[in-house]
């Protein structure tokens, strides 16, 4: 049994990981598996949601009921929430930034594989990503933004910068430092930070569990 608190609500949630090309075989990503926002597209379907996932590559079966998109890159990503906001921009609007998008990306993919050198080094210029957050909330400013920060050090005060620059309602704090949890595990002890300072220690759990404490805040 779930409770249909997020009735006439639109969830967006983004999950796993971007890629950014280096050549047509290579690329540049990061450790998510896409378990932590599945779980919450999942969880915002059954409390009665419509619920829309916008995942990067990831191998993990589509939650029932959830309209799955995917993507590879950051900017492709950035591009599906903004048509996803524009097919539905009369409903209550939330989007749940759970994706480890890559902050940089090389600043010219090569169209051809990269072949190997003679000198020992290979440089490669990287340029930033668009801030996704941050650009949404920019443009549309009556979307509530909840974001997630995966941190190794200084978890807080990192954590809690985020949430101004931003433009967050909240954001959950992962320690990706601890091996077990936070990247491709099943369970997760997380720290929900609010905007007004307030913090709440949830204790380790299923991600699943962490996707209902995360959507009975919305
Ligand atoms: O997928 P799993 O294996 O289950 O692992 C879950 C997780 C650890 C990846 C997940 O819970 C998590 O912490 N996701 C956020 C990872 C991240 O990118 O954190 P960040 O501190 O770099 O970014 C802060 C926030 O800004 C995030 O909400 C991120 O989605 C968003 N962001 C980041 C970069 C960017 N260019 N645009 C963004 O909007």
């Amino acid at each position: 049994f779930f409770e249909k608190s997020l009735v006439g609500k639109t969830i967006i949630t983004t999950a796993s990981s971007t890629q950014e090309e280096i050549d047509p075989v290579r690329y540049i990503s990061n450790h998510s598996s896409g378990k932590m926002g599945f779980a919450i597209a999942q969880m915002a379907f059954n409390m009665g949601a419509n619920s829309i996932l916008i995942s990067g590559p990831s191998n993990l079966k589509a939650p029932y009921g959830v309209n799955r998109i995917n993507v590879k890159s950051a900017l492709e990503m950035l591009k599906a929430i903004e048509n996803q906001i524009r097919l539905c921009s009369k409903n209550d609007i939330y989007l749940i930034m759970a994706a480890a998008v890559s902050d940089f990306k090389p600043k010219q993919p090569s169209a051809q594989k990269i072949k190997r050198q003679s000198k020992d080094m290979l440089i490669l210029e990287l340029e930033q990503n668009p801030d996704i957050s941050k650009s949404i909330k920019e443009k549309y400013p009556h979307i509530k933004l909840i974001g997630f920060a995966a941190e190794t050090n200084d978890l807080i005060g990192n954590a809690t910068i985020k949430i101004e620059k931003k433009g967050l309602e909240f954001i959950v704090l992962n320690d990706v430092s601890r091996k077990d949890i936070g990247f491709d595990s099943p369970n997760n002890e997380v720290t929900i930070i609010f905007k007004d300072g307030k913090t709440k220690n949830l204790p380790l759990m299923s991600k699943k569990e962490v996707a209902y404490n995360i959507l009975k805040h919305l």
